[in-house]
């Protein structure tokens, strides 16, 4: 075999032209290796970088949301004790005998039940009877045929010993208001009906107990649930944390091209990774945000957008509810509109520093609205600014100007959502949770107040 030089040495030789024409042909040829080399080198590189650093960044990544509330404890059996004991004290107070309810927030309260609405009578009756432990006498009115069913919801509840319900069955082609009259004997008694029972639930017992002194839960009764426990607080306070946390992690994720619909996906998935259940997510672009509970047409995220996101779920029966509103892009949105931000911003802020136990409902509304009629938007801030929360994820007590007798007192819980509204133009809400503390001041149920309207 020649060598590649003895064969170049060899053709040129024999002929001058072909050889310099072989070598021509050899240099493109190590020409184009370098080149086909350094395109498919950059090549690899590229998509290396680009996974390392676009597509590896873009993944969402919830693990920081990833048993935030685990080592949260749901309300202990003896908690009910103490809940059944301050009922006893307001129905004495109050001279009556008895608070009956249906199925929802209240039946869950004193007897850690969950019963939906039928059109059948499943009631609850907390009696005042001093030879109970608790003062409270718990007889629950059942439909016969669901008398296993509630049996089954009774062991779930776990209940303390103390708090030992009967139960008092009905058969189809009976009243439940008769066996309501077993309860009571035909003695005259002054009832109470918790506030959400359904009308002809109330006209039934009205009916039935006719000896008998019938009305709707006067706020006394109605302030038990509204005043929170530590351990309802603790609850709240994750569940309203994980929230703001949830927002915070997939606000990097939403991109220019998404449409509320992607968002309100995203932001599903991260919420049930947090452990919340029963979830929903409003999310709104630009001005489709001018409308406070959303808009039907669906709106694309662009470089400019303004996104609002009102969000919430459940924890261990406790709701969440947070809002943000956040600019695309980088800084320089526009002014108005971030001008807008910072005002509702400010409102929030001076609810913080300037309300607290003993101011009415209506001062701390107002104490919002000051804020954002003095910047010349009094007219765009549409609603009240909170209602509370707790069990129902809309409460008592109501924070407007009309509610000018009811109190802040400590444990009560609500927010604070200040709005401004432009109808066809851009809408900004901010919406954190609070609690009155003991010594007065509002606290927040969240990690704190939206920081800017760019990274949240
Ligand atoms: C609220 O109080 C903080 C701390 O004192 C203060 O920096 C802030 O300016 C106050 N905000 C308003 C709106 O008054
Ligand atoms: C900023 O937004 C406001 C309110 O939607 C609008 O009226 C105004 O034209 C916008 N300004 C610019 C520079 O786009």
């Amino acid at each position: 075999m020649f060598s590649e030089e003895e064969n170049v040495h060899l053709l040129s030789r024999s002929n001058r032209g072909v050889s310099h024409w072989n070598r021509l042909k050899k240099s493109t040829m190590i020409i184009r290796a370098v080149v086909v080399f350094s395109i498919l080198s950059a090549l690899a590189t590229g998509t290396w970088l680009l996974q390392r650093y676009l597509i590896k960044g873009d993944k969402l990544d919830l693990t920081p949301l990833d048993g935030f509330c685990a080592h949260i404890n749901s309300i202990q059996p003896d908690e009910y004790i103490g809940r059944h004991k301050k009922l006893a004290q307001v129905l004495e107070f109050e001279n009556a005998d008895a608070l009956i309810m249906e199925g929802g927030a209240s039946m869950i309260y004193y007897t850690n039940i969950e019963w939906e609405l039928t059109e059948r009578a499943f009631l609850v009756v907390l009696q005042l009877d001093n030879d109970e432990p608790t003062g409270i006498r718990t007889t629950i009115i059942s439909p016969a045929f669901e008398a296993t069913r509630a049996l089954d919801s009774l062991k779930k509840a776990n209940l303390p010993k103390e708090i030992s319900p009967n139960i008092v069955e009905w058969l189809e082609f009976e009243s439940p208001y008769d066996a309501l009259k077993k309860v009571f004997g035909s003695n005259s008694n002054r009832i109470i009906v918790e506030e959400d029972a359904r009308l002809f639930i109330y006209q039934g017992i009205a009916n039935g107990l006719q000896e008998s002194d019938v009305y709707m839960a006067p706020e006394s009764i109605r302030m038990l649930r509204m005043v929170k426990s530590e351990a309802e607080l603790e609850i709240m306070r994750c569940a309203n944390t994980v929230t703001e946390l949830a927002i915070r992690t997939v606000r990097p994720h939403i991109k220019v091209g998404m449409t509320e619909f992607d968002i309100q996906n995203t932001m599903e998935k991260a919420l049930h990774r947090a452990g919340l259940t029963n979830t929903w997510v409003l999310a709104l672009v630009d001005e489709n945000a001018a409308l406070p509970h959303g808009s039907s047409s669906e709106k694309k995220v662009t470089k400019h957008s303004t996104v609002l996101i009102d969000t919430g779920g459940e924890l261990l029966g406790y709701q969440s509810d947070t809002t943000r509103t956040f600019f695309m892009g980088k800084r320089g949105h526009n002014e108005t509109i971030e001008d807008a931000w910072y005002l509702v911003r400010r409102a929030q802020e001076n609810v913080l520093n300037q309300t607290g136990a003993g101011s009415t409902c209506a001062q701390v509304d107002l104490t919002a609205r000051h804020i954002i009629d003095k910047g010349g938007y009094g007219k765009y801030f549409t609603h009240r600014l909170g209602h509370g929360i707790g069990l129902r994820m809309h409460d008592e007590p109501y924070m407007h100007q009309g509610n000018t007798e009811q109190l802040l007192q400590p444990g009560m819980t609500f927010s604070v959502e200040p709005g401004i509204y432009v109808t066809n133009e851009f809408g900004i809400r901010l919406e954190d949770i609070v609690v009155v503390r003991e010594d007065g001041k509002l606290e927040l149920l969240t990690r704190g107040l939206a920081q800017n309207p760019w990274t949240l």
